[in-house]
């Protein structure tokens, strides 16, 4: 598969996820939340706020890719850009307080590391663009964008470990069919992390020699 088609996927995968897994919050109504929210609380407003700028981030981040755009709209590149990164920091700085309505350490663990190392590779990124060193721009962007597609992975990842849990447990469910999702949603972030800084690092960014 060529390099093309393979992005093709990649952007229709990504969407098609996300936009699923987004739909329910744009009815602003939390009866429809996958989260359990807090009523009278904060969070569901917070998540849906979340989930907007992230979808925001995700829509533009891959039309930044689009070599089209770089080269012959560069100020349609920059604008989307400051999008991409203003998006980023609001999202990101939602997602730390929903950290605080998690009942499982490891799983709020991952949610914060990821929120910061967003936030760490993008404003590197938006830097390095202000400062004119396109080479460090692009690799941060990259990096940063890797991030985001934790989202994405982290879901893609849930089969993968649920047989890993089935296989670890002998097929068994020893805390039930939802206590078997429970532990695979509170490592499923760090899987997608590992994953995707080892595709950026070892693959997209690797040194030529
Ligand atoms: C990469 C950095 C991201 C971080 C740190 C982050 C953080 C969070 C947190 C803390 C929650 C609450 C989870 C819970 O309470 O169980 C959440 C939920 C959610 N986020 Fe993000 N998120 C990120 C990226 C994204 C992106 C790119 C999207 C794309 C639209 C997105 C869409 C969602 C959705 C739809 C939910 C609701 C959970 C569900 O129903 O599955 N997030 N996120």
């Amino acid at each position: 598969m060529g390099m093309k088609r393979s992005w093709w996927l990649l952007v229709i995968v990504s969407l098609g996820i996300m936009i699923g897994f987004s739909a329910p919050y744009l009815t602003f109504d939390s009866a429809n939340s996958r989260v359990d929210t807090a009523p009278g609380s904060l969070q569901f407003p917070v998540l849906v706020t979340h989930i907007l700028f992230a979808f925001a981030a995700l829509v533009t981040g891959f039309t930044q890719f689009m070599e089209r755009v770089r080269t012959q709209r560069p100020k349609l590149h920059r604008n989307l850009g400051r999008i991409y990164v203003v998006s980023v920091m609001i999202s990101a700085l939602l997602a730390l307080p929903l950290t605080g309505y998690m009942d499982d350490f490891s799983k709020a663990v991952g949610f914060i590391a990821l929120a910061l190392i967003w936030l760490f590779t993008t404003w590197r990124g938006y830097r390095s663009a202000v400062n004119r060193d396109f080479t460090a721009h692009r690799r941060w962007m990259i990096r940063s964008f890797g991030i985001t597609l934790v989202a994405v992975s982290g879901r893609l990842l849930v089969p993968v470990l649920l047989l890993t849990y089935g296989v670890l447990h002998g097929f068994s469910l020893p805390e039930g069919r939802e206590g078997m999702v429970d532990a695979v949603l509170n490592v499923n972030i760090w899987a997608g992390l590992i994953v995707n800084f080892m595709l950026v690092e070892w693959v997209f960014l690797k040194p030529k020699r």
